[in-house]
């Protein structure tokens, strides 16, 4: 079932209120779209985001990834939402709300504070003509959105709570994505939440925060961040890991006889099991 923008800003709502987060699970193509449709199927009543958004648009093409998503979540019998993923493009923005997105994220978090603003503002209004949430973003996280590179989290680019609460009353975003100390992609060393910072973007803001960068983080890092207004976490190099080894995995007994089907099947359910596995954590 595809939620709808208002059933997804309630169950955005109901994870805030209760201290649980939705998954948004990043999807390129047609089995990593399937493998998180199955693992949303096997958590019944627990609403999973499928992001189909900017960057996997620039390997699948945007109409074919989005139609993917979107007639997936509707084929399934599991709550999905279609979640547009870092856009920092407008056109890009209306195009998915005219073909049924669930909610969108504006990223202006590279440009000046006042930009940022304008930018989020025009999205909001955008998306309410067609009942979608939105999310935004303030503050810079580090690292890749489609390779992991290792990067460290700069504490002069996290958010600020003050402007975080500034930002959020001049915009009427449903939803803000936070730099904290989290990082794009799978790191050597674990990371480390600055907590403190959170809890103050949290009491300053009182709307539901997002955390990007979620492949890898601590479990008590996760439930720390649960605690303090986190109600929704992006996932996608955990989800790469996971296809990529059960695809060379599958390979060497696929390649004599060229059987892609079985490869692209391994790397279909290593996905719905990384997702799983995610899921569980938040429940
Ligand atoms: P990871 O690749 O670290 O899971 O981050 C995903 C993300 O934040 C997508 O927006």
């Amino acid at each position: 079932m595809l939620l709808t923008g208002p059933e997804g800003l309630k169950a955005l709502t109901t994870a805030y209120e209760t201290n649980r987060a939705l998954p948004g699970f990043v999807a390129y193509n047609l089995e990593t779209v399937q493998g998180i449709a199955a693992a949303a199927e096997a958590h019944p009543g627990h609403p999973v985001l499928i992001q189909a958004g900017s960057s996997p648009f620039k390997h699948a093409g945007r109409a074919p990834l989005m139609r993917l998503a979107l007639d997936m979540a509707a084929a399934s019998p599991a709550t999905l939402g279609v979640h547009l993923d870092h856009s920092r493009d407008l056109d890009e923005i209306t195009a998915c709300l005219e073909a049924g997105y669930t909610s969108v994220m504006i990223d202006g978090s590279h440009l000046p504070f006042g930009e940022n603003i304008a930018l989020t503002r025009e999205a909001v209004r955008r998306a309410r003509d067609h009942g979608a949430w939105v999310e935004a973003e303030l503050g810079a996280l580090p690292g890749d959105e489609d390779v992991s590179t290792n990067a460290a989290a700069n504490p002069a680019a996290m958010t600020d709570p003050a402007q975080a609460a500034e930002f959020v009353a001049e915009t009427g975003v449903d939803a803000l994505a936070v730099a904290v100390g989290n990082v794009h992609g799978l790191t050597t060393e674990p990371v480390r939440l600055d907590l403190d910072r959170l809890s103050a973007i949290h009491s300053a803001t009182r709307v539901p925060l997002v955390l990007h960068g979620a492949s890898g983080l601590p479990g008590n890092q996760l439930r720390a961040a649960l605690t303090r207004g986190v109600a929704k976490i992006n996932v996608n190099a955990e989800l790469r890991r996971a296809y990529l080894r059960a695809v060379s995995a599958r390979l060497p007994a696929a390649l004599p006889g060229s059987d892609v089907v079985s490869v692209w099947a391994a790397g279909r359910d290593a996905v719905t099991e990384a997702a799983c596995r995610i899921i569980a954590q938040l429940t």
